[in-house]
């Protein structure tokens, strides 16, 4: 359970009623993250750094090095994709946390700036048959949505099988990049289709936005428990923009990990200098470099599945 805030503006504190967006914050008004909060990130960032490994590591036997190793008794049941086509994925029981996991691999930064600053993106609604009952003018980014497409069903049925099996009711979903942009697409996905009742939490890496105002507005009012975290100038977080045409938009909440190490939780999409929007103004001005991260010490990327 993760709750804890250290409000640096004591006119934020009367204001933050809960975790996520429930925050009532004034524009610019940031939280400031100690490091055992940031901590509590770490098995994330971990699971996130596995699905970059080759699912001959993965499963049988959760022998893919570091990551691996941090995440003790992990058990993964499904693994998937070709690292090319289709991005590597994996689906297991983590069982000190009674959760079934989902995490998807992501790409290196310049594959993904080539992706994502390709003017010939199209924007794509959503199939309403795995989207049950979404708004009809939520779009998003369609390299994003195809991607996901390829393997929503097939996770969506191993994270049914494995909490039935394990009585389990929480489910992680976690990613880096491209993979934080189909963790969160996976997100609304399962809330939107596993059981009411079900603890449904997303925590993403130098995720892109994924879809258009529309796509924020009722992510938020949908998922309440949704964390990107992002790493000082990494251009990746501010792309496909906010403006000019591009009219995309992060849903809540974002962690952002300062040029100076320090953490702080913003409260929207754009509207503070130390978040990302305003840190990193024009994506050519970001570090490709700090996309890897360390987040909390750790780099997450295909260099980083190192037995
Ligand atoms: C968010 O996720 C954490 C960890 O799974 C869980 O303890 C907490 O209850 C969740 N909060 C909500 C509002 O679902
Ligand atoms: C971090 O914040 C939590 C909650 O506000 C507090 O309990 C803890 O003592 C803080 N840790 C440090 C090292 O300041
Ligand atoms: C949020 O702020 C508005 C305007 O100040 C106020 O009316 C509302 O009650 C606040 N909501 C919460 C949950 O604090
Ligand atoms: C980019 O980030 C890397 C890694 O943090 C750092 O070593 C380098 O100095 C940065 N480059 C610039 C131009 O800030």
């Amino acid at each position: 359970m993760w709750s804890p805030f250290l409000p640096i503006a004591s006119l934020t504190a009367g204001l933050l009623s809960g975790f996520q967006h429930s925050f009532n914050i004034s524009h610019g008004a940031v939280t400031r993250l100690n490091y055992t909060e940031l901590s509590t990130f770490t098995p994330y960032i971990e699971f996130a750094r596995a699905a970059y490994c080759n699912p001959i590591k993965i499963a049988p036997g959760w022998k893919c090095g570091a990551a691996c190793d941090a995440l003790p008794g992990f058990i993964p049941t499904l693994t998937g994709g070709d690292g090319a086509g289709t991005q590597y994925f994996y689906v297991g029981y983590w069982p000190t946390q009674s959760a079934v996991v989902v995490a998807h691999q992501g790409t290196d930064p310049h594959k993904m700036l080539a992706v994502l600053t390709d003017l010939k993106f199209k924007f794509m609604s959503l199939d309403p048959i795995l989207f049950p009952d979404i708004p009809s003018d939520i779009e998003a980014h369609s390299g994003f949505v195809i991607e996901h497409m390829k393997t929503a069903n097939w996770i969506l049925a191993e994270v049914e099988q494995l909490m039935d099996e394990h009585s389990s009711t929480n489910v992680i979903l976690v990613g880096h990049s491209l993979g934080g942009a189909l963790a969160e697409l996976d997100t609304l996905f399962m809330t939107l289709n596993l059981p009411a009742g079900t603890t449904i939490r997303g925590v993403t890496f130098g995720t892109p936005r994924v879809g258009n105002v529309a796509w924020a507005t009722f992510f938020d009012s949908q998922v309440f428990n949704f964390t990107r975290i992002n790493n000082k100038r990494d251009p990746v977080p501010v792309i496909p923009g906010r403006v000019h045409g591009f009219g995309f938009r992060h849903p809540a909440t974002e962690i952002h990990i300062q040029p100076d190490g320090k953490a702080v939780i913003c409260p929207d999409d754009g509207v503070d200098p130390q978040c990302s929007d305003k840190l990193v103004p024009d994506a050519f001005e970001g570090n490709k470099s700090d996309h890897n991260g360390p987040y909390n010490g750790i780099l997450i990327g295909t260099e980083e599945c190192t037995p």
